[in-house]
């Protein structure tokens, strides 16, 4: 059980005032503010298999918190065949008897944690682990599996987790699909820092998250070691095999600083020169909207997928085909909101999507096309009060097929933007910046917004948010 749970799940639906009262009562269970706990020797209990995500209850375990994932895969593309490896470091919250990871499909051979082998049991995407003996403090999992890894189907119809190509493979994560490649724990409230080895046929290339450390060549086959060291929630990594272009350069960041940018582009589709030079500016544009870019890489991936989106990977967003400028923006900016501050609950989705929609906004704004104003007045106008628009609120989502609905996207810009009307342009701007700068490398809940929001201006939004994130009404008055 960690705060976020209590938070996330309890402070959405509540009032903002109420969720102060939640916060400190969650404070003082959590063991941070109250008298000393007697020291007793607790006993070993079994982790949650579950996370507590309001959409995604099953999603991710409790229990423990990973620190490092070394994903080892040695991939044969034309057979699909994934032979593989994860090692998890992690810290038990607690003396645990048992605990699980989720992953979907392949065949798990062999469990091992602390180097000794572990019994484990599957059910469903659970791989419930019990060790030869309790563990508590840091602890490695080792997990050997292979098999044939397959994409997985959302909710809302769509699909992601390993996606093949006529060439190699792609791993969306989006939210849930890093189960189908490698076992960890499934949810945003728990981020890590990474490291990929990929082993593939010399001919492809492979991307994934983080820089690259090395490149090893043996008998026609290539490993690529990539190291992630910013932490991460696994619905952001990727790795993406394929008969790429690869481009090497590096972009110089406001602060001077000199960040190494790798973009593989599918070798049959046009180069893409101009997002390639966009990416800096883009950057750079963000980084005097936004603050300092979060990240220590950059670049892109574009490869024909057939999946109908773009994802924020980190460091490294993926594109499903040519890249066109909106969606480079929009991804870029979730290396900002979403990447380095990340929701602890899939219900608290616009924080990701309406930010990164309304970062669309600001730069078609500032780049001769329509104000943010004019794009809010145009929706608030186009969705009268029986339109189906204004259903679910964005905070308050019950159906995960609503996850990447216009709710998140647009009525989450329109939030931004109602926002922006209220406090004025420069505590705005102090609130895109704040809530870069004080929640870096996070997760957060959207009580942590409104309560940030509240603090910059010296102003009451209760109403405000009530009307835009709770109320699944045509907020009145805007
Ligand atoms: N977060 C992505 C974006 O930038 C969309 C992901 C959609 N995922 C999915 N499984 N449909 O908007
Ligand atoms: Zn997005």
């Amino acid at each position: 059980m960690s705060i976020s749970t209590i938070a996330s799940g309890r402070a959405r639906r509540a009032s903002v005032r109420a969720a102060v009262t939640v916060f400190t009562a969650t404070a003082v269970a959590a063991g941070l503010i109250g008298p000393p706990v007697t020291a007793a020797e607790p006993t070993p209990h079994p982790g949650s298999t579950r996370s507590g995500d309001s959409l995604f209850p099953t999603a991710g375990n409790g229990g423990y918190q990973a620190v490092h994932y070394g994903v080892t895969l040695d991939y044969f593309p034309k057979r699909n065949r994934l032979e593989a490896r994860t090692r998890v470091v992690a810290r038990a919250a607690g003396p645990l008897s048992s605990f699980s990871l989720d992953l979907e499909g392949l065949r798990v051979r062999k469990v091992a944690v602390d180097g000794r082998n572990a019994s484990y049991r599957r059910h469903g995407h659970e791989l419930v682990i019990t060790p030869a003996r309790a563990v508590s403090g840091r602890f490695t999992t080792t997990v050997v599996y292979d098999g044939h890894p397959r994409r997985h189907k959302d909710p809302d119809g769509t699909y992601e987790g390993w996606i093949t190509t006529p060439d190699g493979a792609t791993a969306l994560n989006e939210p849930v699909g890093s189960m189908t490649w490698f076992p960890n724990n499934n949810t945003p409230r728990d981020k890590a820092r990474y490291t990929f080895r990929v082993t593939a046929p010399s001919r492809l290339a492979v991307a994934a998250n983080g820089v690259l450390a090395k490149r090893a060549r043996h008998a026609g086959r290539t490993t690529w070691t990539w190291h992630e060291r910013v932490p991460m929630a696994s619905y952001l990594a990727m790795v993406s095999i394929g008969d790429y272009d690869v481009f090497r350069s590096s972009l110089r960041t406001v602060s001077g600083k000199r960040l190494p940018v790798w973009s593989f582009v599918e070798r049959q589709l046009p180069s893409q020169g101009k997002a390639r030079r966009l990416l800096p500016k883009i950057v750079r544009w963000g980084e005097r909207r936004f603050g300092p870019y979060p990240m220590d890489s950059a670049g892109i991936v574009v490869h024909k997928l057939g999946v109908g989106y773009a994802l924020e990977t980190q460091d490294r967003p993926v594109f499903d085909g040519d890249v066109k400028t909106p969606d480079l923006v929009h991804e870029l900016a979730h290396q900002w909101y979403g990447d380095s501050v990340t929701p602890r609950d899939w219900g608290d989705i616009w924080l990701n999507e309406g930010f990164a929609t309304y970062a669309e906004w600001m730069w078609d704004g500032a780049h001769g096309g329509t104000s943010p104003e004019k794009t809010f007045r145009r929706a608030y106008q186009k969705y009268g009060a029986k339109s189906s628009f204004w259903k679910p609120a964005p905070a308050a989502l019950t159906d995960p097929a609503d996850l990447f609905g216009t709710s998140s996207y647009l009525r989450g810009a329109m939030t931004l933007q109602a926002l922006r009307d209220r406090v004025g342009d420069k505590a705005f701007s102090r609130i895109l910046h704040d809530w870069a700068r004080l929640m870096r490398n996070g997760v957060v809940t959207t009580t942590d917004f409104v309560l940030l929001s509240e603090r910059v201006s010296g102003k009451n939004l209760d109403e405000l948010f009530q009307d835009w994130l709770y109320t699944a009404k045509r907020p009145v008055g805007y």
